[in-house]
This record gives structure tokens, sequence and C-alpha cells, in this order.
């Protein structure tokens, strides 16, 4: 049996599991106690694991349905690729202005992932492949706990709210030219309340990302200004984690209740993270997502 001790990622969420071996994620008992740590703590580091794509695959299965925001994309006969959040393309190392690295870019602001989907994300499990010597940190912040101390005047603007999210949104803060790109066009507005509810436990925790574009029944720039303001509040260092990579290195998130971003790096430095997100279903909340008011 792999050796399932945590110590604390930080003092307010998340921990690390540095003795588990992911290899035996399909052992009685070893995923149901990784669930409910992901629950109970937001974010989960397993340091220098030795994932191959397959074991990657087999521990995202584990969480739920491997989200394909290619799918309709592939050429008949093209196979399924794990995504790879990374400056190397096929054609080498990303260019400093093309829309690729925009792209990435884009990665550097507080998200959620795929908040613009009809099925949004429940987890990100990131895999480190090749990392840099400085800089390309990856930074969670917990919207659980920045919602319980958030002051009862900011919690009682949100409460009730519903936020409308939009890929091009986030695309259009970085460049016009990027946001323009069909694939950020693919899906229509997601519109979800602003706080997610954890069936589980019952914790709530702000649920907004860089996509979010407006504020329902608010005037835009009003709604903005919320926005901005929740998004600022959330990400207090007090609330957030930064994580130096090193290779093998295996971080997932709870996409209900942490906010993530990349930080910069020399570009030219390969960084390469494989990135699996898997979606919510309705034992995640999905349900009560659709219908709720916050
Ligand atoms: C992601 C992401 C940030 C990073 O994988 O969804 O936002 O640090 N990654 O590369
Ligand atoms: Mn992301």
């Amino acid at each position: 049996m792999t050796d399932l001790r945590t110590v604390p990622l930080t003092d307010r969420f998340g921990v690390i599991l540095p003795e588990c071996d992911l290899k035996d994620v399909n052992r009685p008992g070893v995923f149901p106690r990784i669930r409910a740590l992901f629950e109970e703590h937001s974010a989960l580091l397993f340091p220098g694991q030795h994932l191959s794509d397959e074991g990657h695959l087999t521990l995202a299965r584990h969480f739920g349905p491997i989200e394909d925001r290619l799918a309709d994309e592939r050429k008949e006969g093209e196979a399924y690729k794990i995504p790879q959040v990374s400056n190397v393309t096929e054609d080498g190392l990303t260019g400093e202005e093309d829309l690729h690295m925009l792209h990435l870019k884009a990665n550097f602001l507080w998200h959620a992932d795929s908040t613009f989907m009809p099925v949004p994300a429940l987890a990100n499990i990131l895999v480190a492949r090749v990392v840099t010597e400085s800089g390309g940190a990856t930074e969670l912040a917990s919207t659980r706990e920045a919602l319980a101390e958030m002051p009862d005047v900011l919690k009682a603007r949100l409460r009730g709210k519903r936020l409308r999210h939009r890929y091009a949104h986030s695309r259009a803060r970085i460049s016009p030219a990027l946001a323009a790109l069909p694939m950020f066009h693919k899906w229509p507005d997601q519109i979800w309340p602003a706080i997610w509810t954890n069936p589980v436990n019952g914790k709530e925790a702000v649920y907004i990302a860089s996509h979010a574009c407006a504020v329902e029944g608010m005037g835009a720039e009003e709604g903005a200004a919320l926005i901005d303001e929740i998004t600022a509040f959330c990400t207090q260092p007090r609330f957030t984690y930064s994580h130096n990579w090193r290779v093998g290195d295996v971080l997932i998130w709870d996409q209900r209740a942490v906010l993530h971003r990349g930080r910069p790096w020399p570009m030219d430095q390969p960084r390469t993270l494989s990135s699996l997100c898997v979606s919510v279903t309705e034992a995640d909340g999905l349900e009560a997502m659709r219908s709720g008011a916050g």
C-alpha cells in the first residue's frame, strides 16, 4: 500500500503527499482517499512522480470524464493527444509575439479552467515534463478561504449574482488578434452563479475567472469593476500558493474553489506541462450551478 500521509501545502489550503506513488492509484482505497483530500483541501501536490501519459490518463479518469476541447477539430483517424501547456511547438520555441505565445500569456491571468464551457472543469491535473531554472511557477489561490474571510459588505454584493463567462474575453485582455481566433468562439456564453457550493461538505467558494466578462443584471462598467474587485480580493498573497516546478511533480486543484495562473519564464527556455482537465458531473454540483442563483 502506498503511503498516503499528508503535510500541509500552505497554512490555509492544500496538502502534499510526499510519499505517495501515483502508479498505485488503482489499488483498493487509494483513489477514494485522494478524492476525499481533494474535496477537503482543494489542492494536492505529489512531488517527483514518474507518471507516464497512460498513468496520467488513468489518474484523471478516476476524477471524472476527461475534457476534450479539440474533439471537433481533429481530423478523422487523428489520435487524441494529452494537451500540453508549452512554449515548444513543432517549429521550435515560440516567438515572443506570436499567437501561441499570446495564448500562453493569457494563462498568466488568474482563472479557473473551462468556465466558458457548457460543462466546466472539476480539476486540472498538471504533470511537469520540462521545467526552467527560474520563473514559470504556477500559482493557486483558494477562493474558499477568501470567501470565508470576505467582508460582509463585499460578500453581500456577490451573493445571488451570476457571472457571464466567455473564452474570447480573457484572450481580448491580451490581444484582439488572439481573441478573434475561431477556437475562442466555439461555445456560447455560459452563466454561472458566483458561488459554488461543494455538495460533499457544503463549503462555499467564489466561482470566477479571467473569462468572466459581465455580472448578469448589472451595467458593464459596474459588473467589470465587481469582477476585478472580487478577483483582487481572492488572490491576495495570504490565500495563495506558488509552485516552483521540478520534473515529475503532479499538481491537482479543485476548479470550483481555486483560481490559478502561470508566471512568466525566460522564453528562450523550454517549459512543458502536461495538462488534463476533468469535467464536472452531477455529483460535483453541476445541476445546482445550472439552476442556482449563487
Ligand atoms: C493550465 C494553466 C498555467 C501554467 O494548465 O490550465 O493555466 O502555469 N497553466 O502553465
Ligand atoms: Mn489554466
